[in-house]
């Protein structure tokens, strides 16, 4: 099926703003991540069918230090550490791909920042 796009502006957002200012954005805005670990964007996804689905969050990173972030699903976790790298500068958007086992139905997919420079800026995820 063709995916999907979430905005990360429209998910759970915890210890992050959405803003707008960094040009190239899908949708309304961007999630800016509060520069700390455990800062985390929660996209609620569907999946038709239960079993591997490719995740494709599509992001930028103005600095030259990977932000890793955990990826969960539906509380467990599923990739550890996901590198975000730099992209060369906050309005270049590049996309990070993953693979991971989904539930038919809803599944929450947590995305956590694992330094003290929190996450890159989180543009969306298409499933
Ligand atoms: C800058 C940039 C933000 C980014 C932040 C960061 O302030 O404007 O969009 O989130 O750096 O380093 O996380
Ligand atoms: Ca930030």
């Amino acid at each position: 099926a063709a995916p999907v796009q979430y905005e990360a502006e429209n998910a759970l957002i915890s210890q992050g703003v959405v803003e707008a200012n960094h040009a190239g954005f899908t949708g309304s805005g961007f999630v800016n991540y509060d520069n700390v670990t455990g800062s985390y964007v929660e996209y609620t996804v569907t999946a038709a069918q239960a079993g591997q689905h490719t995740l494709t969050f599509r992001y930028a990173n103005g600095t030259t230090a990977n932000r890793p972030l955990d990826v969960t699903v539906n509380g467990t976790l599923a990739v550890d550490d996901l590198a975000f790298a730099g992209t060369g500068a906050w309005t270049t958007w590049r996309t990070v791909t993953a693979t991971v086992n989904l539930a038919a139905g809803a599944n929450k997919i947590r995305t956590t920042a694992v330094t003290a420079n929190g996450g890159p800026n989180a543009d969306s995820l298409s499933v």
